[in-house]
């Protein structure tokens, strides 16, 4: 089958930069993606692609390249869903908010009607590729709803889970670890896998395309997610540890990592990982455990979750014991909002969470995030529904210049490990800022010795 229509639903993290490489890789295939946000379409075909909706090094230079050639933005869901041959679904999935499963389940409500969307437009055979994280057999169930909706015409379910990883989009998709597809293994899966494994190998080494049933594959995007969850909250308990012990917790990350079998990355202890992935895969992993019995599992890997929290919390918990118990009318700077570098990407950052907490003690925060916007900030802990959006807005307030976001503040604490924040000019900020002046650095980011030579009260995290 030669494939010359890929239609992607959802233009997010995942499906924008996704679609995007893969229009840059195969400009004989037209890739058109498609969403309901009519706002973030209009951001995707902006002229100026300094505009497109998602940050994400190198993308705007491959949307410029491949956009009007073979790569369109549309609202028009139904006419890209009837021309294409393979159809991506690339929803969000969140947690459930509601009902049975709440706080632990996916919520697949935007996949169904995605699902029920292409059965009732598609007039020939199609391909449909679960690329959104999923819970294990949510293929099962696009089946279902696909034959039993549609029109007659032949479905083939594909599991292509994505492990890009954000703020490293481009690189990850450009050279990847691997490729998984699941599908069946009768000869029409067969031939749906075959379909797609050549879509990938415009740019992937054969020997980087893995194929397995689909259940393996769903499984397998949980599992990899679960163990690099794991490795931080692994590195994090040990951070604690390192403080009551005067051992320091990036010598034992180095120490620890140099040994082949354990491997230096993801060992970077933080004020807790954030991002839309772990934490909502974990908790499908626990509730899937929970829903087949198997306790020891489930709570085995929840462990993660709670040792995120802790070190969360502990972060924000340290912040109003060192000053003295009580924050209460203070400034407390935080120098980034995104969830990780090279992302304006928030979702679940450990920063709303501290944020909330300080909040909660009547601390005023004041923000710079490079990338992220004051709405995106409220918007973020609102979301929580600790109190009410005046409260917030009265609480936090964001700068565009981080100079002048830590005038007068008693504590700055660094939330992002951007970049940029390593080159300031840490002694102007410290004349700026209330005495004594404190560092609280959730990232481990910056030259502690040189801080405090200049005089701050410098706190990392697990030395
Ligand atoms: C993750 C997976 O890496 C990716 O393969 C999958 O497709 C999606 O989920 P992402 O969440 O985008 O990607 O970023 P990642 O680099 O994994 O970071 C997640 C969080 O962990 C961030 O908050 C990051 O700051 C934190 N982190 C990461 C640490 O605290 N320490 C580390 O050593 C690594
Ligand atoms: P991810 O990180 O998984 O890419 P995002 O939230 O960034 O998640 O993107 C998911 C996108 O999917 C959103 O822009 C949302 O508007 C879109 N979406 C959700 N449901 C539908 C649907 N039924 N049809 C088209 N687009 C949808």
């Amino acid at each position: 089958m030669k494939i010359t229509k890929i239609c992607c639903i959802g233009a997010g993290y995942v499906g924008g930069p996704t679609m995007a490489v893969i229009a840059q890789k195969c400009p004989e295939i037209q890739v058109t993606v498609v969403d309901l946000n009519e706002e973030r379409i209009a951001a995707w075909n902006d002229t100026d692609t300094a505009n497109i909706p998602i940050y994400e090094p190198g993308l705007d230079v491959i949307v410029a390249e491949a956009r009007g050639r073979n790569l369109f933005f549309s609202t028009n869901v139904d006419k890209a869903i009837d021309e294409a041959q393979i159809i991506f679904i690339s929803v969000n999935t969140p947690t459930k908010t509601y009902g049975k499963g709440k706080g632990m389940a996916a919520d697949l409500k935007y996949i169904e009607l995605c699902a029920r969307q292409i059965a009732r437009v598609a007039k020939d055979n199609k391909i449909v590729v679960e690329k959104s994280t999923l819970p294990v057999r949510t293929a099962e169930a696009i089946k279902s709803i696909l034959d039993n909706t549609g029109n007659g015409v032949q479905f083939q379910i594909l599991s292509n889970p994505e492990f890009l990883a954000e703020g490293t989009a481009v690189t990850d998709l450009l050279h990847p670890d691997r490729i998984l597809i699941g599908g069946d293994p009768s000869e029409e899966g067969k031939k749906a896998i075959q379909a797609l494994v050549d879509v990938y190998s415009n740019w992937v080494p054969a020997a980087k395309i893995l194929t397995t049933n689909v259940w393996s594959s769903e499984l397998s995007k949980l599992t990899a997610n679960a163990f690099l969850a794991q490795r931080i909250s692994s590195i994090n308990a040990m951070s604690e540890l390192c403080e009551k012990t005067g051992a320091d917790v990036n010598e034992v990350a180095k120490a620890i990592g140099m040994d082949s079998r354990i491997g230096s990355k993801f060992l970077k202890a933080s004020v807790g990982f954030g991002g839309s992935c772990f934490q909502k895969d974990i908790l499908n992993l626990v509730y899937i455990a929970k829903s087949y019995g198997l306790n020891a599992v489930a709570d085995y890997w929840e462990q993660v979750i709670i040792m995120n929290d802790h070190q969360k919390r502990r972060f924000s918990n340290s912040i109003v014991q060192t000053l003295y118990n009580t924050v209460s009318d203070k400034k407390i700077t935080f120098l980034g909002w995104a969830f990780k570098k090279d992302t304006n990407d928030t979702r679940e950052s450990a920063a709303i969470y501290v944020a909330d907490d300080l909040i909660n003690e009547h601390a005023k925060i004041a923000v710079y995030d490079p990338k992220v916007s004051n709405k995106k900030i409220l918007g973020d802990l609102n979301y929580l529904e600790t109190r009410n959006a005046e409260a917030n807005a009265n609480s936090v307030r964001s700068f565009l210049d981080p100079y002048e976001a830590c005038q007068q503040a008693h504590a700055i604490a660094i939330l992002t490990e951007w970049d940029e924040f390593i080159h300031y000019d840490w002694q102007k900020i410290y004349d700026s800022m209330q005495k004594p002046a404190f560092i609280f650095d959730g990232r481990n980011l910056l030259n502690g010795p040189e801080l405090k030579a200049i005089g701050f009260v410098y706190q990392a995290i697990g030395s």
